[in-house]
Order: structure tokens, then C-alpha cells, then sequence
């Protein structure tokens, strides 16, 4: 009966697609269950300071937003129990850094103080993407599983260019290789320098730091992309907090996600002549305004030499931009 021979055949390509399907699905599903948000398991024997709910660790500041993602202050948290509970999960910190044209120069200060602070105890893969290989130093002692791989990349004549390309170069570089090898990705500016601990405390989903200059501001002083041509356009009454595009990270997934639009979102503007305000970081701003944040780093996390060291705030300043002569880094000013 060939009515009945058709059905079958039909069934089965069913199923098969069916079971395909699933397997891709749950394949997936594994891989993202198992990269991140593992559950927090302890030592119960080992005693720690106990949290009370009558005694609030910082009252001076906001340490949970209004979606409910933490923000990450000294005192909010204790290290040995984040370290406790992220040590064991065997994970791979991918972190890349854009060090082109003269930025090369910042690379060993970077680096050597990376070492000192960034993710101790964990594997971190640095991925340092430059014009220039021979201009990284090889000679920093990178401490037992890390390691460091050179991304060519091509010269960019202003430091704009650098800043509008970095969103595409990260999301080709985590589709392309990243993503077989790590579970987390931070993307940090390579003119900056750790003073301080900056541990798996900073790991989450989706991560965003808040820029040292306007959190005392309303929002409708915050420096957003206010012109309608460009995709980054944020009207005045919106907005939570203004992050610095200098650290960001995540999930790989997430990461990738935000990279990809940001991406899109410059192509656009470019294809019309606009340029957002502050490139790339207006974007980011734009992404994590619809797309929240799930942590958030304090400016402990990405404070600013120029600004000094009085703020009561902050007890503790963890990294931070140093002050660079502009003209003698940037091709253009
Ligand atoms: C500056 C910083 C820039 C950008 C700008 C936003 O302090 O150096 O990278 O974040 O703030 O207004
Ligand atoms: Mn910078």
C-alpha cells in the first residue's frame, strides 16, 4: 500500500528529526548548565563570620539593584568563601585585551599586576590583541594555569577605530576559538592597572561596572548617546547606571550575545555616518539598559587614577585607568 509506505517513511523522518533534535537540544542545554551558575556547596566544617539579617554589611551604599543583581562592594563579601566555592569547578577565565599601536606599552604593568591580582587561583586564558606581537613582552611569569596567546589584528589610524572594531574582533574571537576553551570571558582596557583583588566575586552571567565619574549623577547627566540617528540613543528619562565599557563580562553565551549586537548597532550607525558619543562603551550602555546586567562591580572595580583615592565609598580600589599623556599614546587626539 503505498499511502501507508509514505506514512511510515514520513513517521520515521519524523522521529529521527525528532531525536536529533533533542540531542542537540540537551547537548546544549548541558553545556550551558554546567559552564555556570553552579549551586554554591560549602565546607560545613569550616567556620565563617555568620551573616545577620538585623546587621546590613554596608549601609552607605546600594548592594542589590531594583532586578535583583548584587552589586559588589568591600565588606559584601567574603573572599575565602568565594574562593571556596569556585576553586573546586575547574574553570577557565578567558580575558582579552586590546593593546594596539603605543597601548602596547601598558601591556607589562597590565599584565605583571594581573598576575598579582586577577582571578588568583583559577585558569586564565589572556588573549592580547595587538598589531604588533613583537612589542609583547615575554618575559612576564604568568603563574601555574595561565597562559597568554597574541591576536593579530590589523593597525587602526584613530583610537576610535580600535574602540568601534573591538565588539566585533571579541564576538569573532569567541565564535571562532574562545568558546571550546573557557567557561567565563571578561574584555578589559589594557590602560589600567589591579591594585586590588579582583576574584570569581566579579563572575556572573552577565557583568557590567559602574564608571567612577557619574554615580553621584541623575541619570539624565549621565554622558548616553542622546541623538535619535544613533542605534546607542537613550532618552533622558531612562537609564539605571552608567557602566564603563573597561570591564565587562560573562557567561560566554551572554557575552557573546551582547558583543554581537553591539556589533550590528555600530555597523548600522556607521552605514549612516554617526558615531556614537563614546563608541563602543554607548553601545554596551545601550545593550545592558534592555538586557540587565546579572552583577554588578562597584568602581571599586574600575576606578580612575585621576580621580584620587578620597572617595569614602570606596574602601578598597581593586583597578583602575591609569593617567596616560593622550597625545603621546594616540595617533590622533
Ligand atoms: C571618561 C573615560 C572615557 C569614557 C568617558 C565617558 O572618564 O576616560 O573612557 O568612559 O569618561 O564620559
Ligand atoms: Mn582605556
Amino acid at each position: 500500500m503505498p499511502i501507508r509506505r509514505e506514512h511510515f517513511q514520513f513517521s520515521l523522518v519524523l522521529a529521527g528529526g525528532m531525536t536529533i533534535c533533542w540531542l542537540v537540544f540537551s547537548y546544549c542545554a548541558s553545556v550551558s548548565l554546567t559552564q555556570v551558575n553552579r549551586q554554591v556547596v560549602l565546607n560545613h566544617r569550616l567556620q565563617r563570620k555568620q551573616a545577620k539579617l538585623m546587621e546590613p554589611v554596608r549601609t552607605d551604599v546600594l548592594t542589590v539593584t531594583p532586578w535583583l543583581a548584587p552589586i559588589v562592594w568591600e565588606g559584601t563579601f567574603d573572599p575565602q568563601v568565594i574562593d571556596e566555592a569556585f576553586m573546586s569547578q575547574n574553570l577557565t577565565i578567558a580575558t582579552t585585551v586590546f593593546a594596539v599601536g603605543r597601548y602596547t606599552r601598558f601591556l607589562r604593568d597590565f599584565l605583571e599586576s594581573a598576575e598579582k591580582h586577577f582571578m588568583v587561583g583559577l585558569d586564565v586564558h589572556y588573549y592580547v590583541f595587538t598589531d604588533l606581537p613583537g612589542d609583547v613582552p615575554n618575559n612576564v611569569t604568568l603563574g601555574v594555569g595561565r597562559l597568554l596567546s597574541i591576536v593579530r589584528v590589523p593597525k587602526f589610524d584613530r583610537w576610535q577605530e580600535i574602540s568601534l572594531r573591538r565588539m566585533e574582533l571579541i564576538q569573532t574571537a569567541i565564535k571562532d576559538h574562545i568558546h571550546r576553551g573557557a567557561n567565563y570571558i571578561f574584555c578589559l582596557d589594557v590602560d589600567m592597572r589591579f591594585h586590588g583583588r579582583v576574584g570569581p566575586e566579579a563572575l556572573g552571567r552577565l557583568v557590567a561596572a559602574i564608571h567612577p565619574w557619574f554615580y553621584m549623577y541623575p541619570r539624565s547627566q549621565f554622558p548616553y548617546e542622546r541623538r535619535t540617528v544613533s542605534t546607542a540613543y537613550i532618552p533622558m528619562d531612562q537609564g539605571d547606571f552608567y557602566y564603563q565599557a573597561n570591564i565587562f563580562g560573562g557567561a560566554l553565551e551572554d557575552v557573546h550575545r551582547l558583543t554581537k549586537t553591539c556589533r550590528e548597532h555600530l555597523e548600522v550607525d556607521k552605514s549612516v555616518g554617526v558615531e556614537a558619543v563614546w563608541q563602543e562603551e554607548s553601545h554596551l550602555n545601550w545593550y545592558l539598559l534592555r538586557n540587565k546586567p546579572t552583577k554588578l562591580l562597584s568602581p571599586e572595580y574600575v576606578w580612575d587614577d585621576a580621580k584620587g583615592q578620597d572617595a569614602k565609598e570606596i574602601k578598597l580600589v581593586r583597578f583602575s585607568s591609569v593617567i596616560k599623556n593622550k597625545a603621546e599614546v594616540r595617533e590622533n587626539l
